[in-house]
Parts: structure tokens; sequence; C-alpha cells
């Protein structure tokens, strides 16, 4: 029994935390049906947020009005102290949960005959949360087979997901065989399964050790590269964000509020030339104060 519902809690747990966002937990709004436009690299805003806040049930004041463009290519990380909202406005982002005030807008989203926009998202969280009596194959199904669709006909999906991420040669592996890189990596391809443009990563490599993380690091730039999309990535390092971004967003102590907006202005491919340049390090330097002074205002954690 005890073991059942140890399974039960999992199947749960792992339900949440792949939770694909879905239309109905985005407000509705009164426009009328829209064809998808293409994700397209120019600066055009695919994610408003205007005015967010958010105040959970027991009165901790996460976010106070936060103002903010993502716009379609960009790679755009956000910074700031631990319990500062970055997870809460990456889920709010993504539908789960609602803002207390302000709103969240799709300008290039298309929208169901009801008025909610249903964006092609990503979410990859922290933890892989792979159900651990799965296949590499099936766990990156699993949001496939949520939404339907039979085994035999998701198998070039599944496949090219776990191409992309490196995987083809574990389809078979079961979790307890990966490593910790090889995990995240399965956890990258479930979120990838469902061919999304836009990805949130809540600090997807912060478990990983600094080589592991490197190389997931320069992976997931080729892919941004090479697929186009828009990447909101959440981490607790300086030199991760000035590496991976185009944009860095810093955050003030909670309740979160937007403190700076940091242009990098350094050419892609990046590579460990990057790394290494001044460039880089004036960066690093800047993004550090900024998050110092950030880190002053708010409230503190908790
Ligand atoms: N479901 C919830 N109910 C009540 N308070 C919550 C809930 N989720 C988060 N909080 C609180 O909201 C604040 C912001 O939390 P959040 O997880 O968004 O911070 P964070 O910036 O992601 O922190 P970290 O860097 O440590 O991951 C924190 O004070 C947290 O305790
Ligand atoms: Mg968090």
């Amino acid at each position: 029994m005890a073991r059942e519902g140890n399974v039960v809690n999992l199947v749960e747990n792992f339900k949440t935390s792949i939770v694909m966002p879905t239309a109905q937990s985005f407000p509705a709004k009164t426009v009328p049906v829209m064809e998808s436009d293409a994700v397209a690299t120019s600066k055009r805003p695919i994610i408003r947020i205007d005015g967010v806040t958010k105040t959970y049930r027991n009165g901790t004041n996460a976010l106070e009005k936060i103002d903010l463009d993502i716009n379609a290519g960009e790679f755009v990380s956000l910074v700031g102290p631990s319990g500062c909202g970055k997870s809460t406005l990456l889920r709010l982002i993504a539908g789960l949960g609602t803002a207390s005030a302000g709103e969240i807008d799709w300008p290039t989203s298309t929208y169901d005959a009801k008025g909610h926009p249903m964006p092609d998202l990503g979410f990859v969280f922290q933890e892989p949360t792979l159900m651990p009596w799965r296949t590499v194959f099936d766990n990156v199904y699993l949001p496939l087979k949520l939404g339907g669709v039979k085994r035999k006909d998701a198998h070039d999906r599944v496949t090219e997901a776990l191409e992309m991420t490196g995987l083809a040669r574990f389809a078979a592996a079961y979790p307890r065989q990966l490593s910790g890189g090889m995990k995240m990596r399965v956890s990258i391809a479930r979120a990838l399964v469902k061919r999304p443009k836009i990805l949130l990563m809540d600090e997807p490599f912060a478990a990983l050790d600094e080589i592991t993380r490197t190389k997931l690091n320069n992976d997931l730039l080729h892919l941004w590269e090479q697929q186009g999309w828009t990447v909101v990535f959440v981490t607790h390092s300086i030199y991760e964000s000035v590496y991976l971004s185009s944009r860095i967003v810093v955050m003030t102590g909670r309740p979160g509020r937007l403190s700076d907006d940091i242009e990098i202005d350094a050419a892609y491919p990046r590579n460990e030339a990057f790394r290494t340049s001044s460039d880089y390090g004036e960066y690093c330097t800047r993004v550090s104060a900024a998050l110092h002074s950030a880190s002053a205002a708010g409230d503190g954690e908790h």
C-alpha cells in the first residue's frame, strides 16, 4: 500500500510539474479568433506583462507592478535575490496561477473561440521530475500522451526531441541509469516534444557541475539559434546569465519589482572566446552591481 501511495504521489507531482499551459488557465480576452503569426526574430513583443502584481492568499506580496515586454527571438534571463518572485512570474506567464492585478498579453498568439490565448509554450522546471518506471522515450512522450496522442503517432516527435537533446541512444534507458545532466536533458526534451516556440526555464542547470552546465549552456544556445525560440530563463548565476542572454532583467528583493534591464550586446554564436573576453567580464561586473543594489531594495526574503 505504502508503495502504491508513493506511486500515486509521484504521478500527481509529475503531472503538476509538467503541466502544460492550457487555454483555460489564462484569463479570457474579448478578442476575435486570430491566426498564429510565425515567431519572427525582429523586435516584436510576443509576451506583454502589464502591471502584474501577485499577492498570495496568505498575504505574501510576491510581485509588484511588473511591466515587461519579451520580444520574439530574445534570450531573456531573470535574475534577482531568492524569494523575489522569479518562479512566480514564470508560472504566471505559463498560465499556472493568476495575477492579482495587471495582465499578460500575447500579441502574436492564436486565440481560441472563447478568447483564451494559446501560446506555444514549453516549461522546464528546476527538478527533472522524471517517472522512474518509464523509459526515457516514454517520459518524453508523456505530454503528448496526456494530450491524447497515440504512442505510435508520437514516435517521430519524440525521436526528434531526443535527437535535439543528444539522447537518441538512450531512448530505452530508465532514469536511474542516467546522470544528472542526462536527466535534465530528458526534462528539456519533454518540454520540446510539443515543438514550442517559447521556452520558460526555471533554474534548469542549477544542480549540475560546472562542466556539465557549460556543455548544456552551449547546447541550449545552439538550439535557440537554430530553432528561433524565445527563451525566458531564470538563474542565480551572473556568469550563466551573461553568457546566454541577449538581455538580463534584474529584479528587486520581495516584492519583486523590475530594477534593471541590461542588453548584452555581444554577437552569437558565443563560445569560450566570449567567456574570456573583457566584454564578458565587464558585463558580469555590471550585472553583479545591479543585483547588489536590487537586493538591498525590497522587504528581504522572508
Ligand atoms: N504558493 C505560494 N503561497 C504563498 N507564498 C508563496 C507561494 N509560492 C511562493 N510564495 C512566496 O512568494 C515569494 C516569491 O517566491 P518565488 O518562488 O516566486 O521566488 P523566487 O524568486 O523564485 O525564489 P528562488 O530564487 O529562491 O527560487 C516568496 O516569498 C515565497 O515564499
Ligand atoms: Mg524560484
